[in-house]
């Protein structure tokens, strides 16, 4: 039993007794060990207080404070602490200095200082420092680092500004306190990609973006997109970089997405390295995107950093508002916000959901790591995006400006940021602060009447329970656009703040009831009800000018109808058909909207609306339901299907920018559902032996595996890949996801067996495990448990070397209390199983856990 795992409180929050002035470090890299000395420079006001340090496996060699030997046997160390006792301080102002060996090879939690591919590099955030050395490994904790690397690699980097360099040595100067979080380290032989950047004020930055030998000319899109992030954020925030250099190198083994570090951000590979041939037009959408966060963290998340880890939401919402509105302007702004709607959908509301629900700013945990989530991420962006709304764009600004002024410099919490809006706008945003405080999404019901050509539409938010409590009225702001009968509108984009709980709204001088469009653009994450009749959906489908709601009126139409096909084998209305050729035959509309109307719902999407209604859902309805109402649908508009897809030709060079992607992402829509009316799947084999991108040649390959087609055409794929690992990737992910749920389970099983399968790989594991667990409904939830049990193998596998991977992986079990009762038993049973594993990580603890007890 794992009773021993303590749970961190925010209200238990105490600032540090001891100050860091500057600190010092040598690291000693060989191919064997390492050996890592510190030299802290202490200050303390508290003169009674012991000194305890963090520290996790480490192999402590000696101790000094002021320069004096201290016999290891006066300190107090634990496996992840050590505490020097106040009588060896003594004073204010002190020296403390230790050296401790770590084995960075074996280190496969890939946190800490590791080894990826002949390169030595480190990832902190959040608690990876301790791993390093003894230290206040806190985000609260600021300090002056200098490093000096001593390695046989070529290239030795560390935060900063280099000092001196020589053979078999560097040294780095960062003159930007910061805490641990923010250290990084890297040694290798690598090469890069240079290019540099004029700031606003005139002063010259060098670029330069590292990789393995050979891979620098895949570099070049991420440094295009480094360039235009920087400028964007002098434009619009005002924010200019503040070091001569901006490094960011690219490693193959990396748990997330990629790292702020200070002047040094290191990178998964898979959001660096492109060109059109390996590539997708969603790969480089996600590089420019996730360069420009990384980037805009300089300023939000470590020029002002964050008091303690409850705090996260500080720096990733904001962060990722921030890179939502760099896509948005360089993009198409309304499909992107389309795609942020669709995401924070399928990931933010599941995780709300079930049991691993949170508030946007946690209260506890036992283990941060499973705090990166949708959650704080992107609900955190929504909840800076209605707060722009709330005070109106200019009062953002200056609020924001005001924010960057105060707290520079410094650790910061929620009532920081919302404080400072107060005091800049004069507005009381105590309630608002409760977005913050509160988890699940709140529940908003819309009435509306209509006599003597007044028009009134009520919003009441369905009164929500906090821990049993009645809980205050939200501040929601709700935006609303009114239509005719026949799809003009008569209103437009009307913000509603409801601040009660309930509020109306009234419109008169109108001749006919109108069709509300209400919550567009998702102007806040709350779920709607609202009777609305299929008639009034259709119109807001073909005519609404708010392209988020056109949308959600098209899947609430397919999926309304695809509930009927599946529950009272309800044949589908010919409206449905109708309203498909219509779009598909709509002119003057952007191609990358047009493919998102055009898209057919999944079947996570199908099982997650049935929901509302039902219990114990057997996901192989589900599954043949879905696959039935794409066929009828094809068939049924096959005309107007083959017509736009003759039409659409994209010529000149490729380009990854919004017009092209769109035209192959709805290419590529069209070519899945014209297999249903080909079976012989022609044009998908066609366009997969003619591809001249990635994009096509993945999307054709992925379209035949799904119709079950493919054999051939995956061995030429993988032969002709076979050594770009990026790209491989794909090849596991594709058969993973899109192999049919029957064969599924076996085709994933057989999959590890291959001898490119390296599990401890995160990009190859996630490819194709994680891939599997969450993309392949039915596969994984195979009658008799097939995926369950091969899901759970591979947690336990991988549990013992990479927590966080392992954490992630099981929290696919999530919802499972929507399945039917026989395959929450199987789910159950399994997950017991891990539980009661020997030596079980705290992620994976906490996750199933919680899981277990939903
Ligand atoms: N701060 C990084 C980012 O958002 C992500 C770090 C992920 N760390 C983790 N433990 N999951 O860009
Ligand atoms: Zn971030």
């Amino acid at each position: 039993m794992q009773a021993n795992f303590k749970k961190i409180k925010l209200k238990e929050y105490k600032p540090p007794d001891f100050s860091i002035n500057s600190c010092e470090i040598l690291f000693k890299i060989k191919s064997e060990k390492t050996v890592v000395t510190t030299k802290i420079y202490f200050f303390t006001k508290s003169s009674e207080k012991d000194l305890v340090l963090d520290g996790t496996n480490l192999d402590l060699k000696w101790v000094k404070v002021n320069g004096e030997d201290i016999t290891i046997d006066l300190l107090k160390l634990t496996e992840n602490s050590l505490t020097i006792p106040n009588y060896l301080i003594n004073q204010e102002a002190f020296i403390f200095e230790c050296a401790t060996e770590i084995d960075p090879k074996t280190n496969r939690t890939l946190e800490g200082l590791y080894y990826s591919s002949n390169i030595y590099c480190t990832q902190c955030e959040p608690e990876g420092f301790r791993k390093i050395t003894y230290f206040l490994d806190r985000p609260d904790v600021l300090t002056r680092y200098k490093v000096r690397i001593e390695a046989a690699d070529p290239v030795l980097l560390s935060n900063g500004n280099l000092v001196s360099k020589g053979e078999g040595y560097a040294e780095w100067s960062d003159p930007w306190p910061k805490p641990s979080y923010l250290f990084a380290l890297v040694a290798g032989n690598l090469e890069k990609l240079e290019d540099h950047f004029i700031t606003q004020s005139g002063r010259k930055v060098k670029l330069q973006i590292f990789t393995k030998p050979g891979k620098e000319n895949l570099c070049e899109f991420a440094m295009t997109s480094l360039q235009r992030a920087m400028r964007w954020d002098e434009i619009v925030y005002s924010r200019e970089y503040d070091l001569d250099i901006f490094m960011i190198v690219a490693i193959d083994d990396f748990n997330s997405g990629a790292m702020e570090n200070k002047g040094l951000n290191i990178f998964n590979s898979k959001y660096i390295l492109a060109d059109k041939n390996m590539a997708t037009d969603v790969d480089f959408e996600n590089i420019e995107r996730i360069i420009a966060h990384e980037y805009f963290h300089n300023w939000t998340g470590n020029r002002i950093t964050c008091r303690d880890w409850f705090q996260l939401c500080l720096k990733e919402g904001l962060t990722v508002y921030r890179d939502q509105a760099f896509t948005a302007f360089i993009r198409n702004a309304q499909l992107e916000r389309i795609k942020i709607v669709k995401a924070l959908q399928s990931k933010q509301f599941h995780e709300d959901d079930g049991p691993l629900s949170h508030p946007v700013r946690p209260e506890e945990y036992l283990e941060i790591n499973n705090f990166y989530t949708s959650t704080v991420y992107e609900k955190g962006a929504e909840l800076v995006r209605m707060l722009e709304l709330i005070v109106g764009k200019s009062n953002y600004q200056a609020s924001v400006q005001d924010f960057f002024n105060r707290f520079d410099g410094s650790a910061a919490t929620v009532e920081d940021w919302l404080g400072t809006f107060e005091e800049v706008t004069k507005l009381d945003l105590r309630q608002f602060f409760l977005w913050y405080k509160r988890r699940g999404r709140p529940e908003v019901r819309v009435q509306e009447s209509y006599a003597k050509n007044v028009y009134t539409l009520k919003f009441t938010q369905l009164s929500q329970k906090n821990d049993g409590v009645e809980a205050d009225p939200l501040q929601i702001p709700i935006v609303v656009g009114l239509l005719t009968n026949e799809g003009k509108e008569i209103l437009k984009d009307k913000l509603i703040i409801l601040d009660k709980l309930d509020i109306s709204f009234s419109m008169g001088g109108l001749n006919s009831k109108p069709i509300a469009s209400v919550l567009r653009g998702l102007s806040a994450p709350v779920s709607i009800t609202f009777d609305q009749t299929e008639l009034e959906l259709l119109t807001i489908a073909k005519h609404d000018t708010d392209a988020v709601n056109r949308l959600m009126a098209i899947e609430e139409l397919y999926l309304r109808n695809i509930e009927k096909l599946i529950m009272v084998k309800q044949p589908v209305p010919n409206a449905i058909f109708e309203m498909f050729s219509e779009i598909a035959e709509e002119d003057e509309i952007d191609l990358g909207l047009k493919s998102q109307f055009l898209k057919t719902p999944s079947a996570v999407e199908i099982m997650k609306f049935l929901c509302r209604s039902h219990k114990n859902i057997d996901p192989d309805v589900i599954i043949r339901g879905a696959r039935k109402f794409r066929n009828q649908l094809a068939h049924r508009t096959v005309e107007s299907l083959k017509n736009l897809y003759g039409s659409l030709t994209s010529n000149g060079t490729y380009d990854a920018d919004h017009e092209q992607t769109a035209i192959r992402d709805l290419k590529l829509r069209l070519l899945d559902l014209l297999c249903y009316v080909d079976p012989s799947n022609m044009a998908a084999r066609e366009l997969f032996n003619t591809a001249s991108n990635m994009t096509e040649e993945i999307g054709a390959l992925r379209i035949l595996i799904r119709h079950k087609n493919a054999t051939q055409e995956v061995a030429q794929f993988y032969a002709k890949w076979e050594n770009n690992e990026l790209v491989i990737d794909k090849w596991f992910s594709a058969q993973a996801i899109y192999t049919p749920a029957e064969i599924a389970p076996k085709a994933v099983q057989f999959l590890t067996k291959h001898k490119n399968f390296n599990w401890q790989n995160p990009n190859r594991f996630n490819s194709l495990i994680l891939g599997f667990a969450t993309s392949n409904l039915g596969g994984f939830h195979q009658k008799e448990g097939e995926g369950y049990d091969l899901v759970c193998s591979w947690i336990a596998k991988t549990d013992s070397q990479n927590p966080q991977l392992a954490a992630r992986l099981a929290s696919t079990f999530e919802r499972l209390r929507i399945f039917d009762k026989d395959r929450q038993k199987k789910i159950e049973r399994n997950l017991s199983d891990l539980l009661n594993m020997n030596n079980i990580s705290r992620n994976t603890f906490e996750i199933i856990s919680k899981i277990l007890n939903s």
